[in-house]
């Protein structure tokens, strides 16, 4: 029997977006599109046109860019959220218009403070202006998990009158279980009228961690759209995770009779690129990419991996795109096999300027180090990706320190120009950051920083991120890499520091 197609609907620049600490730049937002392009997703909601400038302008650029993905924007129920909405997604190959409104007693009388006959006068006459506009429109029955169910008939019947041709069950506060969902959606395929004309899809919150159970159990009770975030970052305990319900799908295939159109060898990238614009490290038994979901401790467990790996393991790294750890080449390597590599590893775009340039990087980096592996790579690939965005970049520096005390002397080019700074800090960190204040003639405003190796041993790289802001401003994040780990944080703050100034 054939298997139903499973369209994946990643939120990750909305519902992701909008939860605090997950703020992304506009060349971020870029970036992750064309990735979530890449990684083969359905539909890309780009962001809520109408709640900021802002994100009106990203929503536009991405739907401008994709070629290969539906882009929406979300919508409250009202007419110039729709017009924003729709001048925002106009421009795509396949745009859509995404309206919510929610349909549970408690939303509608203290949120919306509206009558059920106005919920549903709302929902005809938004759904209907959206479906004038375009013919992809998606109803949100916000809250739908805890709506009364004839109530909700009603309201996605009326979506479905109107023109939607989506209607998206969410379980917006992470309350209910895979049971009450699968039987939720088997309800609305059985006594709603239309239901078989249009796509049902599943958005579920992570409060309770049901999430992405949830989203399967509708899967299995027949949703054809399942909403996801990478990572399953989002409000609160955040959204079902991508590479959680795909792997799902595609390890137990014929349970669900179901498949996606993900390019899986594309989640760990992506996962990757998210955890790095939002400088949230993946925790390392996060399932599917984490840095322990390969690895195995007991003896046991190593014992019957080596005899079998099926014994332990139902996934394999090379399926999600995992790089493996190994030594790829050395300092005899040429630039042949060096541009070979990369592209073995799944980069296939870098221009021949960029290759050049990354080539002198792992020249200088077998340098230092005694084995280049793949993760060093892609350490030298984001560092890259950073560089050609910096206004201002660390051209040196000498760090003089003692227990509890230390200066530093930072230069940084601006343009032509080299400007030197000294200053006196409590580290060899919090000096050279004061002294790139210094430089810059600006006061920013330091939230958090850290550090971390980049696979083993003491030559491993370091990976630097800070999170900075300007004068009470949203913050930004910024990530440098470096073998020296000093460096690799004064490239994070200046990362940091080119955002902000952007
Ligand atoms: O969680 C939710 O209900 C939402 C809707 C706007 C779809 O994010
Ligand atoms: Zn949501």
């Amino acid at each position: 029997m054939a298997l139903r197609r499973i369209k994946i609907f990643d939120t990750t620049l909305r519902d992701g977006e909008q939860s605090p600490g997950c703020s992304m730049h506009i060349n971020e937002k870029i970036e992750l599109a064309l990735q979530l392009e890449k990684l083969g997703v359905d539909i890309i909601e780009a962001g809520f046109a109408a709640s900021s400038p802002g994100d009106f302008d990203s929503v536009k650029v991405v739907a401008g860019l994709v070629k290969n993905s539906a882009v929406a924007s979300l919508s409250r129920a009202l007419v110039a959220d729709i017009d924003k909405a729709y001048d925002a997604v106009k421009g795509a190959v396949s745009p859509r218009i995404h309206v919510f409104l929610a349909t549970s007693p408690l939303h509608m009388q203290y949120k919306l403070k509206m009558s059920g006959e106005e919920v549903l006068r709302r929902i005809e006459e938004s759904v209907k202006y959206a479906k004038s506009k375009l013919s992809d429109v998606e109803f949100s029955a916000e809250d739908a998990s805890r709506s009364d169910r004839d109530f909700l008939k009603i309201a996605l019947e009326t979506a479905i009158k109107s023109g939607a041709t989506v209607i998206n069950i969410p379980d917006t506060v992470g309350y209910c279980t895979p049971g009450e969902m699968y039987d939720l959606i088997r309800f609305i395929r059985e006594n709603v009228e239309g239901a078989d004309r249009v796509d049902l899809s599943a958005h579920n919150h992570n409060d309770l961690g049901l999430a992405v159970a949830n989203t399967l159990a509708m899967v299995e009770a027949g949703i054809s759209q399942a909403e996801c975030t990478v990572n399953g970052i989002g409000e609160r305990a955040g959204n079902a995770s991508l590479e959680e319900i795909v792997m799902g799908i595609n390890t137990r295939p014929y349970l669900y009779n179901a498949e996606t159109r993900i390019n899986t060898k594309e989640i760990y990238k992506t996962c990757k690129l998210v955890s790095n614009i939002i400088g949230v490290n993946l925790h390392p038994t996060k399932p599917i990419v984490g840095a322990n979901v390969f690895a195995h401790e007991s003896g046991i467990h190593q014992h019957g991996v080596l005899a079998k790996k099926e014994t332990y393991e139902i996934l394999s790294p090379e399926a999600v795109g995992i790089p493996q750890n190994k030594i790829v080449l050395g300092k005899h390597s040429g630039k042949h096999a060096f541009s070979e590599h990369l592209t073995a590893m799944g980069y296939h775009d870098i221009g021949a300027e960029k290759i050049q340039e990354l080539f002198d990087e792992f020249k200088r980096l077998c340098d230092i180090k005694k084995s280049v592996s793949n993760k060093d790579i892609e350490a030298l690939l984001s560092n890259k990706k950073l560089e050609s965005n910096l206004k201002y970049v660390l051209d040196n520096f000498v760090i003089n320190c003692k227990k509890g005390n230390a200066y530093a002397a930072v230069s940084i080019k601006c343009g032509e120009e080299v400007r030197t700074a000294i200053q006196d800090g409590d580290g060899p960190i919090d000096s050279s950051f004061l002294a790139v204040d210094k430089i810059v003639g600006k006061s920013f405003v330091l939230y958090d920083y850290g550090v971390q190796s980049v696979g083993e041993g003491r030559d491993a790289l370091g990976e630097s991120y800070v999170r900075l802001a300007l004068d009470g401003g949203e913050s930004v994040i910024g990530r440098g890499v470096s073998t020296d780990v000093i460096e690799s944080g004064i490239l994070a703050y200046i990362d940091a520091v080119n955002k902000l100034l952007a």
